[in-house]
């Protein structure tokens, strides 16, 4: 049988980094490619002892139906908790659970995007999120981003050029993949700009309890006087990825358009997960297990940086996160990372490609993206080892 598939997911290549995670399972290879959490990080022991309480005691609600909007205790809590900890939600706003924060990025351009809008990111973006705006026929136009933030004269330019532009998406805080954090000036002169041309700004924030050297910046959402920001985080790198809780806090009237968008998708978030979520945050610890979370990804990511700094020659330039699970590594004068990629995985290291993250999936890069929340520490000191003696030998 012939398939005809449907047009949508034609912009979806199979993924660039299909080969490489393919070789994640050779035990030989080290992985920097990983976008996970440390798998040393899952409070697995306290999350049995509740779910074993909610199987016992609780089993029906678990095993039920239930609302679209989510678990209401869950949804409550995470109010309190956006607005001690982010200054987030107002009284026109409201929250939702989705599951995982991908659900939320795809729903709002479900809820706003005609075929042929456009949505514009940060150049380059989080692949997931490209994803879902392309498979609802949203073209992605891409804006560079800076050491401070994304570029605020392109993006001005951008949108005068781009009348159907109806989403900026920002992840502002440990940007994946790039981990950067854009200063608070930066973030009010996109603000600014945003609301000037009528763009939605979705601020995607799930690593910014991660961080683990600098000072807070405050999010866009606590600035949001004329309700244009949708906020976003979950669960995934605080507690539990494959759980698939995330949520959602925007102005009323976006947030019930997303909440008929999820209708149609999954009905609703995974109501056992999001009834743990709940019981784990209001009856354990959840900022000191962030706080020791931070500890870990604080001495990985210091360990990747001092090899960096040991072994790379200077002419490669990477960033210094502040926090999130990712830096960015630039090759010299502009060279395209591909074949770099493809003789370090010959050489059993693997990385992302630029390519991954770029809004034009056309366009080359010369960057790669390294993980550090999931190697061991031997793998980071020999990775970036065989990294840097690749470089030498391809760039002199
Ligand atoms: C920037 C960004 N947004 C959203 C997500 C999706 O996270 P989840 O759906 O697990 O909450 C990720 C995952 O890596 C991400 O990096």
């Amino acid at each position: 049988m012939e398939y005809r598939f449907s047009d949508k997911l034609a912009a979806l290549k199979p993924s660039a980094i299909r080969e490489i995670f393919k070789s994640l399972s050779d035990p030989t290879v080290i992985s920097f490619a990983a976008g996970n959490p440390s798998p040393l990080s899952f409070p697995a022991k306290e999350l049995a002892e509740i779910s074993a309480d909610i199987f016992e005691n609780h089993a029906v609600a678990a095993l039920q139906y239930s609302i679209t909007e989510g678990y209401p205790p869950l949804r409550d809590a995470l109010k309190k908790r956006l607005s001690e900890k982010f200054s987030v939600g107002r009284e026109s706003d409201d929250l939702i659970v989705t599951s995982g924060g991908q659900q939320a990025v795809e729903l709002l351009c479900k809820a706003l995007c005609n075929e042929g809008d456009a949505v514009v990111c940060e150049n380059p973006s989080f692949i997931g999120a490209l994803n879902a705006f392309r498979s609802n026929g949203a073209r992605t136009i891409g804006v560079p981003l800076r050491d401070d933030g994304i570029d605020t004269d392109l993006l001005e330019e951008t949108f005068k050029n781009e009348p159907n532009a109806k989403i900026l998406y920002l992840i502002p805080t440990f940007q994946n993949p790039a981990g950067v954090t854009s200063c608070l000036e930066n973030r009010k002169k996109v603000y600014e700009i945003a609301k000037r041309y009528g763009v939605v700004i979705f601020e995607d924030n799930p690593y910014g309890e991660l961080r683990f050297a600098g000072r807070d910046v405050p999010t866009y959402k606590s600035f949001d006087d004329a309700g244009i920001v949708v906020y976003c985080s979950s669960f995934s790198k605080i507690l539990s990825a494959g759980m698939r809780v995330g949520y959602v806090c925007g102005p009323k009237e976006l947030i019930s358009k997303m909440v008929v968008a999820k209708q149609v998708e999954d009905v609703h978030t995974n109501i056992f997960f999001q009834m743990l979520c709940y019981r784990y945050m209001t009856e354990r610890d959840l900022d000191g297990h962030i706080a020791e979370i931070q500890k870990l990804y604080a001495a990985k990511a210091g360990l990747m940086l001092r090899e960096l700094d040991a072994h790379m020659p200077s002419y490669i330039r990477y960033t210094r996160p502040e926090g999130g699970l990712f830096l960015w590594c630039t090759l010299p004068d502009g060279a395209d990372s591909a074949p770099f990629v493809k003789k370090a995985l010959e050489r059993k290291v693997a990385v992302v490609p630029g390519t991954a993250f770029n809004c034009d999936t056309t366009a080359p890069s010369d960057s790669f993206r390294l993980n550090y929340s999931t190697p061991s520490d031997d793998d980071i000191v020999r990775g970036i080892g065989i990294l840097a003696d690749l470089t030498r030998e391809m760039f002199g």
